[in-house]
C-alpha cells in the first residue's frame, strides 16, 4: 500500500467527488493520507474528512500565502485541533517568497511562531519553502528540536544536505517526473533512503503524464515508480520503504 504524505482534500476542487473517490482509495492501493491544512477553516475541514476515512489523517497550521490573515487566535486554535486524534503535524507551515501573499516579514512571524508550537506539542512540521531557500535554513537553525517534512522538495543537493543533518524528512512529488528535475533527481538519487516520503500534493502537481490535470493520491504511485528508476531499486521496496518512513514521519 502506498502513503500519500500530503493531499489537500478539503480544497473545493473535490467538491464534486470528494466521497467516491476517497472510498475508492484503499481498493486502489492508497492505504494511508495525510491533509495538511492551508489555514484554520481549511484544517477544520480536514478534520472532518479525516472523521469519515479511518485513512486519511490532517495536519492544522497556517500556509505563508495565509500569514497575513492569521488572526489573534490562530496559535490556540492550533492548539485546539491538535488534540484531535487524528491530527499528526502541525502545517503546512513556511515561507513562500515566490507569491508573496503575504508580507515577508509576517509570514516569518508566523512560521517561527508554528515552529515554536510544534515543539510544545511535540509535533512534527509540514514545511513549504518557495524561493525562500536561506531564510528557511535561518528560521529552522534557530528553532533546534523541529521534527518534520520539507514538502514538495525540489531544492539543490546542498540544501537538502543542510535539512537532513537537521533530521528532516523531504518529500517528493509528481516534480521528480518533470523534463527539468534535474536538481530533484540528484537528490533523489544520493539521500539516504530511511528519510525519503512520497506525496502528491493534490489537486496540484499531477506528474507526467498528467500534467496540468486534477491530482489526486491514485497517481502517488507515479513518484514511487520514478524513485524506484532513479535509485535502481525494486517498485515494491520502494512502496514500502516510503510506507514505512511515512509511518515513522507523523507516528502512525
Ligand atoms: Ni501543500
Amino acid at each position: 500500500m502506498l502513503f500519500d504524505t500530503h493531499a489537500h482534500y478539503d480544497d473545493e476542487k473535490f467538491d464534486q467527488d470528494r466521497q467516491e473517490l476517497l472510498s475508492s482509495m484503499p481498493s486502489r492501493g492508497v492505504g494511508l493520507i495525510v491533509d495538511p491544512a492551508s489555514d484554520i477553516a481549511s484544517a477544520m475541514k480536514a478534520r472532518d474528512i479525516s472523521r469519515e476515512f479511518d485513512f486519511v489523517y490532517f495536519a492544522a497550521g497556517v500556509h505563508p500565502h495565509e500569514a497575513a490573515g492569521a488572526g489573534e487566535t490562530y496559535l490556540d486554535d492550533i492548539r485546539a485541533l491538535a488534540r484531535d486524534p487524528k491530527c499528526v503535524a502541525v502545517g503546512e507551515i513556511g515561507l513562500d517568497y515566490h507569491y508573496d501573499f503575504s508580507p515577508r516579514d509576517v509570514q516569518r512571524r508566523v512560521f517561527a511562531e508554528q515552529l515554536e508550537l510544534s515543539l510544545e506539542l511535540s509535533k512534527p512540521v509540514i514545511i513549504h519553502e518557495r524561493e525562500a531557500v536561506q531564510d528557511n535554513l535561518n528560521i529552522l537553525a534557530a528553532h533546534p528540536g523541529v521534527r518534520g517534512v520539507v514538502h514538495c522538495f525540489s531544492g539543490s543537493w546542498e540544501t537538502a544536505r543542510i535539512l537532513l543533518d537537521m533530521g528532516l524528512y523531504l518529500g517528493f512529488t509528481g516534480v521528480v517526473t518533470f523534463k527539468n528535475a534535474r536538481k530533484c533527481v540528484e537528490v533523489v538519487k544520493n539521500m539516504p533512503l530511511e528519510r525519503m516520503v512520497i506525496e502528491t500534493d493534490s489537486p496540484y502537481m499531477a506528474p507526467v503524464p498528467h500534467r496540468g490535470e486534477r491530482n489526486s493520491s491514485l497517481f502517488v504511485r507515479l513518484v514511487a515508480e520514478k524513485i524506484a528508476e532513479i535509485r535502481g531499486m525494486d517498485y515494491e521496496d520502494v512502496e514500502a520503504l516510503t510506507m514505512e518512513n511515512g509511518r515513522r514521519l507523523y507516528g502512525l
